[in-house]
């Protein structure tokens, strides 16, 4: 009778392990998308920290990829900002998924990109390629960033300007943030470029700190080690870049064991699209 009962049964949606349900999408251009997810109870996480989200595969197993948690500590709901890879084998899906649609995430946060992970300094750095701003949209958000710091400093550049989009308006909405608004004050200088648009401002992330550039037009002092702290997120190149730079201003890479003036993660793995 049982066997009976359970073949009759209309077939289950499988339950995902680790489920966590859609609460907003948005598209930024065709290769980019951010999207809000209900957050799990149990979850803690230090701002910047990343997790590992992903579907169910073809073949029933999960098919998971490692995701900067974009949204701050406190917040109710998780924030992630996307790449869309038209072969690639999470995101040419991720990209479809609609609000009450439900993802996996693994509840195990780890990272660099933590304040525990740099010594007390007086200026903050934060420089990004691509979706390599996500960590910093949850770090620009974290109130400890504007407790710690007298400055900080967010560096972002995208081919086009359509790309900095997501990073403009996170930045924009921060003076109006009943949380940290007034925190932020004007604590938060934004030095958005692009490189293969006509910009405001132009130019990649290196060559604006090499060419001092960027320290002219923010009236700010060159780097220094006793002031200065920096936080990296792009390509293997540009991180590779980027850490010679740092070193040329005596900053030293530092982690969670071992807090130094700067720690650096990568956005993705691969060579980009
Ligand atoms: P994959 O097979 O994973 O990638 C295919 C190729 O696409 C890669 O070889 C690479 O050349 C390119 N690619 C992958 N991701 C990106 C990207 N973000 N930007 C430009 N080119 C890319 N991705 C995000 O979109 N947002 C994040 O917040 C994010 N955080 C990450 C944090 C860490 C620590 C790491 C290691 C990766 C992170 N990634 C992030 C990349 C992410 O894990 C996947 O690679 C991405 O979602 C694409 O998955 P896929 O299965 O579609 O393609
Ligand atoms: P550029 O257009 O001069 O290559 P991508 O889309 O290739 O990941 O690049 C994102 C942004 O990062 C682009 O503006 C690109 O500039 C810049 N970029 C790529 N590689 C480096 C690097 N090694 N150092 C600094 N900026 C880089």
């Amino acid at each position: 009778l049982m066997t009976d009962e359970k073949t009759a049964a209309a077939p289950v949606k499988p339950h995902l392990p680790d489920a966590a349900k859609v609460t907003s999408v948005t598209h930024w251009t065709d290769r980019l998308f951010s999207f809000r997810v209900e957050r799990p109870r149990t979850l803690r996480f230090r701002s910047g920290e990343f997790v590992m989200i992903g579907l169910l595969g073809d073949t029933g197993k999960p098919l998971l990829r490692a995701y900067s948690i974009a949204s701050p500590a406190w917040d109710e709901e998780l924030e992630f900002y996307s790449i869309k890879v038209p072969d690639g084998p999470l995101t040419s899906r991720l990209q479809h998924i609609k609000v009450g649609d439900e993802i996996i995430l693994r509840p195990k946060p780890v990272g660099t990109l933590v304040h525990d992970a740099l010594l007390p300094g007086k200026r903050l750095w934060f420089l990004a390629t691509g979706t390599g701003i996500a960590p910093f949209a949850s770090l620009m958000r974290e109130p400890d960033t504007y407790e710690k710091y007298d400055q900080i400093i967010m560096m972002h550049t995208c081919r086009e300007v359509a790309e900095l989009e997501y990073g403009r308006q996170l930045v924009d909405s921060l003076k109006d943030d009943p949380l940290i608004g007034e925190m932020v004050g004007d604590k938060l200088l934004y030095y958005p470029t692009t490189t293969r648009e006509p910009f405001a401002r132009m130019g990649r992330v290196t060559d604006n700190l090499s060419s001092g550039k960027v320290f002219a037009d923010l009236g700010l002092p060159p780097m220094d080690r006793a002031t200065d702290r920096a936080m990296v997120c792009g390509s293997l190149a540009f991180n590779v870049d980027v850490k010679a730079i740092l070193e040329g201003f005596g900053l030293r890479e530092g982690a969670n064991s071992d807090p130094q003036e700067y720690v650096v993660e990568k956005a993705f793995v691969g060579d980009g699209i």
